[in-house]
């Protein structure tokens, strides 16, 4: 149902198992989910030169982003999440709905203190099912007097056949923050928004669903977020790919960003206090 492996201790890899060829593999680095196969199909876009040294943000998959969204003065982008060693709470088990689950869980410790001084205890519970992949997000404070604030994302990326053939809906008359144009704010006036270029957009009051059309062998994926209020849209396209050491040059066209988080504005937890946040990724 489940097994766990380790090369060399930082590779270790858990894996979801529902049958049918459906799997969920999660590397304990950063809690990346690796591969998402459904009936043997793989739903996410892993570089071929993804950097697997228990260092480096893995460039694929879906990296957890925390405490931090984009550049930090503080410690490195995107925030330590997506380069920790995640504590594998709760091995894989199978429900009596057949669908499996695990929980990882990481907190403060002397490199996270170092960066960022406040206490703190995530948890991130992964259900496969079927056709769909549940993400459950517990971000809790437990100091006693201590608030702070935070960016959390799941910065999903999704295996495309052409991206410029694929369409994501739920964007129309959202305002956005242009990463391409310093900043700028617009307001989005497509139906369905596609992607000719380079695309650094930070969508903002997003509804709770988004469909992305043309994904793997041309079906539809359905994103549902909860407590996410923000939707990141990001592919680097040719110019931005060849400075990325970690990402092929001619594999920017399969791939596509679609991103849950909240990032625009920050969560302010109080002591004692969690913060919970999910997602539903289904196959259509
Ligand atoms: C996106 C950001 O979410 O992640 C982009 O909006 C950034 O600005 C991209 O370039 C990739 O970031 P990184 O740190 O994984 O190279």
């Amino acid at each position: 149902m489940y097994s766990t492996s380790s090369m060399a201790a930082p590779t270790s890899v858990v894996v979801l198992d529902r049958g049918n060829n459906t799997t969920c593999t999660i590397n304990l680095h950063g809690a990346t989910v690796v591969s998402w196969r459904v009936n043997n199909q793989e739903q996410l876009f892993v570089s071929k030169q993804a950097v697997f040294d228990g260092k480096k943000p893995i460039r694929g998959g879906i990296p957890f982003v925390f405490p931090q969204f984009g550049p930090w003065n503080f410690g490195p982008q995107h925030g330590f999440a997506r380069i920790m060693r995640w504590h594998l709470e709760k091995p894989p088990e199978r429900l009596h709905t057949g669908d499996v689950e695990a929980i990882f869980s990481i907190m403060d410790n002397e490199f996270t203190r170092s960066v960022w001084n406040y206490p703190f205890r995530l948890s991130y519970r992964l259900i496969l099912r079927e056709k769909e992949l549940h993400f459950n997000i517990g971000v809790y404070n437990p100091s006693k007097e201590l608030t702070f604030s935070f960016n959390l994302l799941l910065h999903t990326y999704f295996k495309v056949p052409d991206v410029r053939r694929s369409q994501v809906t739920g964007l129309h008359g959202c305002t956005f923050i242009d990463k391409t144009r310093d900043g700028a704010m617009y307001q989005e006036t497509r139906d369905v928004v596609t992607i000719n270029e380079w695309t650094d957009r930070i969508y903002q009051n997003t509804p709770q669903e988004h469909i992305i059309t043309n994904v793997v062998s041309g079906r539809k994926m359905r994103i549902q977020k909860y407590n996410f209020p923000d939707t990141v849209i990001w592919n680097p396209w040719v110019d931005k790919a060849r400075e990325i050491a970690d990402f092929g040059d001619d594999e920017f066209p399969n791939m596509i960003c679609v991103e849950a988080g909240h990032v625009s504005t920050p969560v302010i937890l109080l002591p004692g206090t969690a913060f919970e946040a999910s997602q539903i990724l289904q196959v259509m």
